[in-house]
């Protein structure tokens, strides 16, 4: 059996959390641990926190990378209140979350996010999901539109459930499993050779981590809640580095 280190993904969406001082709290409360190897974590503070993280980042060298959790489908110009992806660039973000579904954006304005944070040297985190539950017929419209056969990388997806966010369970194994199906079919059909990442988000639990992420293909989580506290953001960080490492035959 052929064991291969697989690389993990633990992104932290903090959302519209935090002000200065929490950010300086949650960095003290960080213990010494290390990043488990084979993972990246990644944190997405609201944008006035941006550089707070990154500073805090560096002051308590953490080996963090820093995200945002939106950015503006122009490139730069008179957009007032907008964010555009140089700016993220600038302020140290190496990856953007697009598409989260409490950004309601529609289909066209995700395409033209994934291409100007590419332009800008951003990595995007493209959340898909069905809305309504079992409804896949929503799940593989998004797929349609969003990855085209010439899509570029890098890339990763985040498979976020609309129904499984905020609430208290995940969906089941058979169910991701279902839709991880989906997501690397409509690649296959496309003929895509480069490898695709696939994250899971939607009410992580440890449960989760512990029984349901070993028997499929993801590579790693994207939480909201659980991230808001140093505590439980350094516990998943260790929960998903006991996975880091496994033979991918056994979560085929
Ligand atoms: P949750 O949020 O972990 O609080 O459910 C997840 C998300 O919205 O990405």
């Amino acid at each position: 059996m052929e064991v291969q280190d697989l690389h993990m993904w633990v992104i932290g969406n903090w959302k519209m959390n935090g002000s200065q001082e929490f950010v300086s709290v949650f960095f003290r409360s960080l213990s010494s641990q290390s990043v488990p190897h084979g993972v990246s974590p990644v944190l997405c503070p609201p944008y006035p926190y941006i550089s707070h993280v990154g500073d805090a980042i560096t002051a308590h060298k953490k080996n963090y990378a820093l995200g945002a959790q939106d950015l503006s489908a122009h490139e730069v110009g008179a957009h007032t209140g907008e964010v555009c992806g140089s700016m993220l660039q600038d302020c140290g973000c190496t990856y953007v979350l697009v598409g989260h579904a409490e950004r309601k954006d529609d289909l066209s304005t995700v395409v033209a996010k994934v291409s100007v944070a590419q332009k800008a040297g951003l990595c995007p985190i493209i959340c898909v999901g069905e809305s309504e539950k079992g409804n896949f017929a929503l799940l593989d419209e998004q797929l349609k539109k969003i990855f085209p056969a010439t899509m570029k990388t890098p890339f990763l997806i985040a498979y976020e459930p609309l129904w499984a966010i905020g609430s208290t369970t995940p969906p089941s194994l058979e169910y991701i499993n279902d839709a991880l199906a989906r997501i690397r079919g409509h690649f296959a059909s496309l003929a895509f050779t480069d490898e695709v990442v696939i994250l899971y988000g939607g009410s992580v639990t440890e449960t989760f981590i512990e029984t349901i992420l070993p028997h499929t293909t993801l590579q790693g989580v994207l939480l909201g809640r659980a991230s808001l506290s140093p505590s439980s953001w350094e516990h998943f960080l260790h929960l998903v580095g006991k996975h880091a490492v496994s033979s991918r035959e056994d979560r085929s």
